[in-house]
């Protein structure tokens, strides 16, 4: 039979349905002006509408849930990131950027507690205090910067060549300062970056913050952050989104152009395995609800 004459699955029919229904109209209508202004502001109900209605559309034209198959358009999203905001221009993006995360009470308070918490974990982990770090997917490098200051030496990789020259105002900024040259910042894909990052590696600890679930593969990120490890080095993944993230971002994945996916604690636990990661520590969540961020370590054997 034609495809373009079978049927579609009962459950994208409905969905169609409801997305055209008056039902639904409140979220068409805040999402198509989302569409337009990606700053339109949105209450916790607003973003529900707009994302709900996003995704029955999507799940009636067979777009979601998304499956992600062509790596070259979706690096190119990620590299295009501060220039692809709807509404919002690229120089916007960039300054907003070199300031994080000093943005405002709330987000300043969410970041420093997420550092504060890195930084409990490594502690935890027993990583000594002058460790060689690498950070994937690093966005503008304040994390990597913040690390730079504590003492460790960092090097922050990302897919994206605007973030890179903003890593690059923060090293010059501590070269300043006169501290020690600790920190750089190098385009590397999280897929392959054990092949990018030269002589900065091994490392005692690769970590990603937020950003796993950016990449085109986070299964073949995970197998080369491994490979960029010391033995006995620690691969710490913080703040990972749980499965619900895929439903929850789906709108925000959408008027980025980038990868807002979820990742299931076993899936991730699994793949840290094959990766031949041992010692698996669970920070959180304790028992595994789907909604609770991930925040996991594994160790390279020391032999
Ligand atoms: C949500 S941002 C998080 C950035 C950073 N961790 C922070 O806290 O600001 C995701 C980052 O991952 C990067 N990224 C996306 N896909 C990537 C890939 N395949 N390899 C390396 N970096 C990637 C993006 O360019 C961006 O810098």
């Amino acid at each position: 039979m034609d495809p373009a004459n079978t049927p579609r699955p009962l459950s994208r029919r409905l969905a169609g349905w409801l997305a055209g229904s008056a039902l639904t109209a409140p979220g068409r209508r805040l999402m198509e002006a989302n569409l337009r202004d990606y700053h339109l502001p949105l209450s916790k109900w607003g973003k529900l509408a707009a994302g709900g209605w996003l995704i029955l559309r999507d799940h009636a034209d067979g777009k979601f849930p998304p499956t992600f198959e062509d790596q070259r358009k979706a690096y190119q999203g990620e590299i295009e990131y501060f220039a692809s905001i709807p509404g919002a221009a690229r120089e916007r993006m960039i300054a907003d950027h070199v300031v994080k995360p000093f943005w405002d009470a709330h987000w300043f308070g969410k970041y420093a507690a997420d550092l504060a918490r890195l930084l409990r974990v490594f502690e935890q982990l027993g990583v000594p205090a002058d460790a060689r770090l690498l950070e994937l997917g690093c966005g503008c490098g304040w994390m990597a910067e913040f690390l730079a200051i504590k003492g460790y030496d960092v090097t922050g990789t990302t897919i994206a060549p605007d973030d890179v020259a903003i890593g690059e105002k923060r090293v010059a900024a501590l070269v300043a300062r006169g501290l020690p040259p600790r920190l750089r910042f190098r385009v590397a894909p999280m897929e392959t970056v054990d092949e990018c990052v030269g002589d900065a590696g091994p490392f005692d600890v690769v970590f990603v913050f937020e950003a796993l679930h950016h990449a085109f593969d986070w299964r073949k990120s995970i197998h080369s952050a491994a490979r960029a490890l010391k033995p006995g080095g620690w691969l710490v993944l913080a703040n990972e989104p749980n499965l619900v993230h895929t439903f929850v971002s789906y709108r925000v994945g959408r008027l980025t152009n980038t990868h807002e996916i979820g990742m299931s604690g076993p899936a991730l636990r699994a793949e840290m395995t094959a990766a031949g990661l041992a010692e698996h520590r669970i920070f959180q969540p304790s028992l595994d609800n789907r909604i609770t961020a991930h925040w996991l370590a594994a160790r390279r054997p020391a032999r």
